[in-house]
């Protein structure tokens, strides 16, 4: 009797470890089978109801049983720890004599790519490429410029002001009075650089982006000189002719001030969200070299005259790929600057 149903639970045990398709169903069947209120520990128990006389041989048979249990469940076990252990080495196997990948290759940021692009065009037509300081003197950021301590152009460039007195320069044009002092006339420049203003930061505003600024001082300097480095400068950038237009602008270095608009290069003028359906951009605040800053610059303005422009080189980045946030510049996102 016992006999038999320890026979049969041995067979059933068996097949269900032989069956157990993964390291839970094993467990399963341990607990089922091998488990403190398991099948065999419920025949243990029975065991009290059998005649003396049979009960050695029955305990025998059930430590038999549960020995070769106890093996087959051990071996399957051993078996999922080896299938396991053997699908890690594959995955995380490495061949050592691959050369390494390297680390990836960096690449110029779009702004410095644009600027050298521009610094050629200029220098090919005779302008010197100067560098000015980013922290600045209130005399080459404002006073020297024209811009007296109680004009309102001032208050409306928010400034960062060092303890010192010094400023983070809040434009390039500071280095229109260093090029006059350096070079004297006639004299081609531009100025590139990294300008810092005391905004508060959207999508379209920035505490730093970067302006190219420009001078020509010569005999004669007229707005023709002017408009005709100005679309020479459009149509290297945009590869085709822009159509411009000036309108009267005031800044206190310049006389007469324009605003250089171009028509707009996403609607051909037809008009769009970026230009307001206007057709028109603004792109270029620019004019005739004022007299007291040529004077201030150590030139004699009955001599000579100059035009200047200062070209917001971060807009016209964001205009020439169509980038609609200007806090990527700044961001360090890999993903932003590997496009470009
Ligand atoms: N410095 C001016 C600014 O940042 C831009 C500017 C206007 C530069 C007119 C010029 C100019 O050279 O002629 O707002």
């Amino acid at each position: 009797m016992l006999t038999g149903k320890l026979a049969a639970l041995r067979e059933s045990a068996l097949a269900g470890i032989g069956a157990a398709a993964s390291p839970e169903d094993l467990e399963r069947v341990r607990v089922d089978v091998l488990g403190r209120k398991g099948a065999l520990a419920q025949v243990s128990k029975d065991m009290g109801k059998i005649p003396p006389s049979e009960r050695a041989a029955a305990g025998q048979l059930l430590n038999a049983v549960k020995l070769a249990l106890e093996e087959a469940l051990e071996a399957k076990q051993r078996g999922y720890a080896e299938a396991e252990l053997r699908a890690r080495l594959d995955a995380e196997w490495i061949d050592l004599t691959l050369p390494a990948p390297g680390p990836r290759p960096g690449s110029l940021h779009l702004i410095t790519q644009l600027r050298e692009e521009i610094e050629d065009l200029f220098v090919s037509m005779g302008f010197a490429v100067l560098d000015g300081p980013e922290v600045e003197s209130e005399y080459y950021n404002f006073d020297a410029l024209n811009i007296p301590a109680d004009h309102p152009a001032r208050d409306a460039q928010d400034t960062f002001w060092m303890t010192s007195g010094h400023l983070l320069r809040t434009h390039t044009s500071p280095v229109q009075v260093r090029g006059m002092e350096r070079l004297g006339p006639p004299l081609r420049m531009i100025a590139p650089g990294r300008v810092f203003r005391n905004e508060s930061i959207d999508a379209s505003h920035e505490h730093t982006f970067y302006q190219l600024e420009g001078m020509m001082v010569d005999r004669e300097i007229s707005v023709a000189h002017l408009l005709y480095f100005m679309k020479t400068l459009l149509r290297e950038i945009f590869h085709r002719e822009a159509t411009v237009r000036l309108r009267p602008g005031f800044f206190p270095f310049v006389e007469p001030g324009f605003e250089l608009d171009i028509h707009c290069l996403i609607c051909d003028g037809r008009g769009c969200a970026v230009c307001k359906q206007s057709g028109w951009v603004e792109l270029m605040p620019c004019g005739l070299v004022h007299p007291n800053v040529l004077r201030y610059g150590g030139i004699d303005p009955e001599q000579w005259g100059g035009f200047a422009f200062g070209l917001g080189l971060t807009r016209l980045a964001m205009m020439r790929y169509g980038i609609d946030d200007i806090r990527q510049f700044q961001s360090g996102d890999l993903r932003f600057l590997r496009q470009f």
